[in-house]
């Protein structure tokens, strides 16, 4: 079957942007950069699992060495492939498939409000030789508002169980908060 995985929620590269650009989210990211420059080691590369429109990559495009974005939206990644972003590359592929078929090492690994997509089984092929940082929600989705694209919507909400999420990361060894100090949103850390 043709992979039609174009959109997230439908959204083209430049709404997606314009969706996530309120004085909330500006605050936000601020908060995201401060826990990624505490977290990562910047002398080795980063792998953005589920980028999305590659909002890592610009928030820490000065201290990178060597950045890879994987998502499975297609638009996405072509967008971000044609503007020739210094030390990135990207890749489209599931998130899942991405870390088994790839031997990660050494690397810094994000779920940047990804994890509920790729899901954490993808926590078992990522050894403790790389730093991960994980960003999610801690509450589940309201109906209806949780749709990623046609036809994957029941496999997403399936997978959508913010609590087994945090026990599976608790089980793998990860450090689990509240991100931001709120309820909203938790911050699942592994360091090496
Ligand atoms: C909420 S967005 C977050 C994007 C980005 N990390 C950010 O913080 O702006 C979720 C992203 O995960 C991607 N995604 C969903 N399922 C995926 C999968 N199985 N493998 C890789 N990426 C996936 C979506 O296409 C979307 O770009």
């Amino acid at each position: 079957m043709e992979n039609d995985l174009k959109l997230y929620k439908g959204l083209s590269f430049e709404e997606y942007n314009q969706r996530y650009s309120s004085d909330v989210h500006k605050r936000q990211n601020e908060c995201l950069k401060q826990e990624l420059l505490d977290h990562l080691d910047f002398d080795k590369k980063i792998i953005d699992l589920g980028c999305g429109t590659g909002l890592a990559y610009f928030m820490l495009k000065d201290r990178i060495k060597e950045y890879i974005g994987v998502d499975i939206c297609s638009d996405y990644i072509s967008t971000l492939s044609s503007m020739n972003l210094e030390k990135a590359s990207f890749v489209c592929m599931d998130g899942l498939e991405y870390v088994k078929n790839n031997e990660i090492k050494h690397s810094n690994v994000l779920f940047l409000w990804s994890i509920e997509y790729i899901g954490t089984e993808a926590i078992d092929y990522i050894d403790d030789t790389n730093t991960i940082v994980i960003v999610s929600y801690n509450k589940p989705y309201l109906p209806g508002s949780g749709s990623i694209y046609e036809g994957k919507e029941k496999e997403f909400k399936k997978l959508h169980n913010p609590k087994k999420v945090q026990r599976d990361l608790k089980s793998k060894g990860l450090t689990l908060r509240k991100f931001m100090n709120e309820d909203y949103y938790f911050i699942a850390t592994r360091k090496t």
